[in-house]
């Protein structure tokens, strides 16, 4: 047995607590998906037959994290009963023994224990985020931003947890990004860190962080991805942050709030898979890949994507 496995939510080196919960930000309007997210939240778009949403919760709880709080907004409900029990589809789904959908369909409403909470206008992230202090307390907490998640069998959370209980202060994870495309992300200077968190990860010590510079301001390509693990601190951070880029309260300022008043800011640079699908592209790409790796429909979809990328149909317009 592990040391993690016999005492989940303190780390050995410090004694000092895990982070236990998570907050998932999802109220957003998804404008790049309308008319499909006009009265579907984007969150419930579905990477092949489970919702996005399913996949990021799924990686809270893979980090031992069971209580997690969405953040909603207006139409988004569904969201929710997403993760409810609907006994009578189950009785229809026993009473013909479809044992198998029967399970994927109760799986949903026994991986974490899910709260919820309204965020009534949605002014950034930061402010998002703000909504979460009277669940979260003073107690650290991870954030997962409803868009993006990764690959199951490389995990990023648990390092960042643990990362987290060791320096006290703000963890975030880093992916690189073509320097053109800096003005959709946090970015980040950055420089070696304490060599005592090499056990952990490739862990980097953050000197600056910026909200969606342009490419000639931007301090690298390290691009803030969308999972975080915050101190309670944070939500005083949050109050105190003047409406920035795209007029809205970003976390990336409230967190440069606490990184200037000296709380440590580390990151974790992934090199494993994103999957982003928050814009039509990125979306498609997720659901070919997870698609692709599955066992039941990977054989037989890869070989018809094979023939299809190399058929004239592939070729697309104007030919
Ligand atoms: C948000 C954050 C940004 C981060 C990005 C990751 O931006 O504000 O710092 O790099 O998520 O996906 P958004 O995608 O909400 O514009």
């Amino acid at each position: 047995m592990s040391e993690h496995s016999a005492n989940p939510s303190a780390t050995a080196a410090t004694g000092r607590p895990r982070a236990v919960k998570a907050v998932i930000p999802a109220a957003g309007l998804a404008t790049r998906f309308l008319p499909a997210t006009k009265a579907v939240p984007k969150e419930l778009l579905p990477v092949v037959d489970r919702p996005v949403l399913q996949y990021i919760v799924e990686e809270a709880t893979q980090a031992g994290i069971n209580d997690v709080l969405l953040i909603t907004g207006r139409g988004k409900t569904s969201m929710v009963d997403h993760f409810d029990r609907r006994p009578d589809l189950e009785a229809k789904l026993e009473e013909k023994g479809d044992t198998e959908r029967l399970a994927a369909v109760q799986r949903p409403s026994e991986l974490a224990e899910i709260y919820t909470c309204r965020q009534p206008e949605q002014l950034g992230l930061g402010h998002a985020v703000g909504y979460a202090e009277s669940h979260v307390g003073d107690q650290p907490f991870a954030v997962l931003l409803g868009d993006e998640f990764v690959k199951m069998d490389e995990p990023l959370l648990p390092a960042m947890l643990e990362l987290q209980a060791r320096t006290g202060g703000v963890v975030l994870a880093f992916f690189e990004v073509d320097p053109a495309d800096t003005k959709r992300y946090g970015i980040a200077s950055v420089e070696p860190a304490e060599p005592e968190f090499s056990d952990i990860a490739e862990v980097v010590k953050v000197t600056g962080l910026v909200e969606k510079p342009k490419p000639e301001e931007a301090p690298s390509n390290l691009a803030v991805l969308g999972r975080y693990v915050l101190p309670g601190k944070i939500f005083d951070a949050i109050r105190r942050t003047e409406p920035g880029s795209g007029g809205e309260i970003q976390l990336t300022d409230a967190m440069e709030i606490l990184r200037n008043e000296g709380t440590p800011v580390h990151a974790i640079v992934y090199r494993g898979t994103r999957y982003d699908t928050g814009m039509p592209l990125g979306y498609l790409q997720t659901v070919v890949q997870i698609a692709a790796e599955r066992e039941d429909l990977g054989p037989e979809f890869r070989k018809w994507l094979v023939e299809f990328v190399n058929s004239d149909a592939s070729a697309g317009p104007g030919r």
